[in-house]
């Protein structure tokens, strides 16, 4: 049985297609679905979710059907989503607590037996009993975490797990997520952070105006290109580029570039930087990360980049 089974999973919002059906296989596995803002993520977390009913198609966990056993996939799954509310009155664990009641653990003891479990895995044992209005932003995910798990899900749904965390705090619930997944709960995550999926993530699914372009373990994606070159110019490029190298997008202010052998052909790219009389700053050859694969699959749109879209779009004319 697969875990997450979805058939031609679609769902369109009155005129606007959101999720354009999508057939999705995951098991024991940390499955990153990534994509920009209004890509669909959140639909189809909700559509798998039963949260939200699908237009056409079907989706099953753990083998139930979303629209015909709602309520047998809701026993079997955890959602987190992006923005929960802990109560801030309450210490750590009547949070938790108040979630065993929620999911129906009437059986006091066995209820504090679930809430210590929650408690230990998410590392939150020493300040349990604080308010949770004392915790860290990395501590209050932890306990959304920790509060997701007490009815003991086979599939556990985290919608942005890190975001508006620090980079030690992000670390830490990815372990954690890590940890789950070795327990046998298989992981359904969305994502901006490119490099925390590249680390974490077994496979990845992008996701652009509702439908998988790509899919795989980053590893994977990331082998359809060989080197790539980045670039920080003055800000421009140049319209004609060397044989070979091709624009990916803007990555942290540079230009980054694809090649099949980076090293051998920046001199020719940094000349034809010259030529137009483009400053450059600095020039970088490295490996590809899956960042660099979102950029090429996604393409650059959300960035603020006419200038460089227009570069791109005279050289498709010309190449053409
Ligand atoms: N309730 C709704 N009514 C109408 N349109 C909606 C509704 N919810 C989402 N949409 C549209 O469906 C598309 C997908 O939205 P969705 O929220 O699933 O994207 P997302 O990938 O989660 O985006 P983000 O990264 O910003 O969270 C967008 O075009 C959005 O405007
Ligand atoms: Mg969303």
């Amino acid at each position: 049985m697969t875990d997450i089974f979805t058939s031609k999973l679609s769902k369109s919002y009155e005129d606007v297609l959101a999720v354009d059906s999508l057939d999705l296989r995951i098991n024991g596995e940390i499955y990153g679905l990534l994509g920009p803002n209004g890509s669909g993520k959140t639909t189809t977390v909700s559509m798998l979710t039963t949260l939200l009913s699908p237009s056409s198609g079907s989706a099953q966990i753990c083998g139930h059907d979303v629209t015909t056993e709602p309520k047998a996939v809701r026993k079997c799954i955890s959602y987190v989503p992006q923005y929960m509310a802990v109560d801030i009155r309450l210490t750590g664990r009547e949070n938790i607590d108040f979630y065993a009641k929620l999911y129906g653990i009437r059986d006091k003891t066995e209820r504090k037996r679930r809430v210590n479990y929650a408690l230990d895995i998410m590392d939150l044992n020493e300040r349990a009993d604080d308010l949770t209005k004392t915790y860290s932003g990395g501590m209050q995910r932890r306990l959304e975490l920790a509060q997701a798990l007490t009815h003991q899900p086979k599939v556990l749904f985290l919608d942005e797990p890190t975001v508006g965390l620090d980079v030690i705090a992000r670390k830490m619930i990815w372990e954690h997520i890590s940890n789950l997944k070795k327990s046998g709960i298989t992981i359904f995550v969305t994502t901006h952070q490119m490099e925390e999926a590249e680390r974490y993530c077994d496979r990845v699914g992008i996701l652009k105006k509702g439908v998988v372009i790509k899919e795989g373990t980053p590893s994977y994606l990331k082998s359809a290109l060989k080197s790539i070159i980045t670039i920080k110019s003055d800000g421009k490029m140049p319209n004609i580029l060397p044989d070979n190298v091709d624009f990916i997008g803007n990555e942290n202010g540079s230009v980054v570039y694809a090649s099949d052998n980076g090293a051998d052909i920046l001199p020719s790219l940094i000349k034809k930087y010259d030529e137009a009389g483009i400053h450059v700053y600095s020039s970088m050859v490295r490996d590809p990360t899956l960042e660099d694969i979102y950029l090429m699959s996604v393409g650059t749109e959300a960035a603020d980049t006419e200038q460089f879209n227009r570069a791109q779009i005279r050289r498709i004319i010309m190449k053409g």
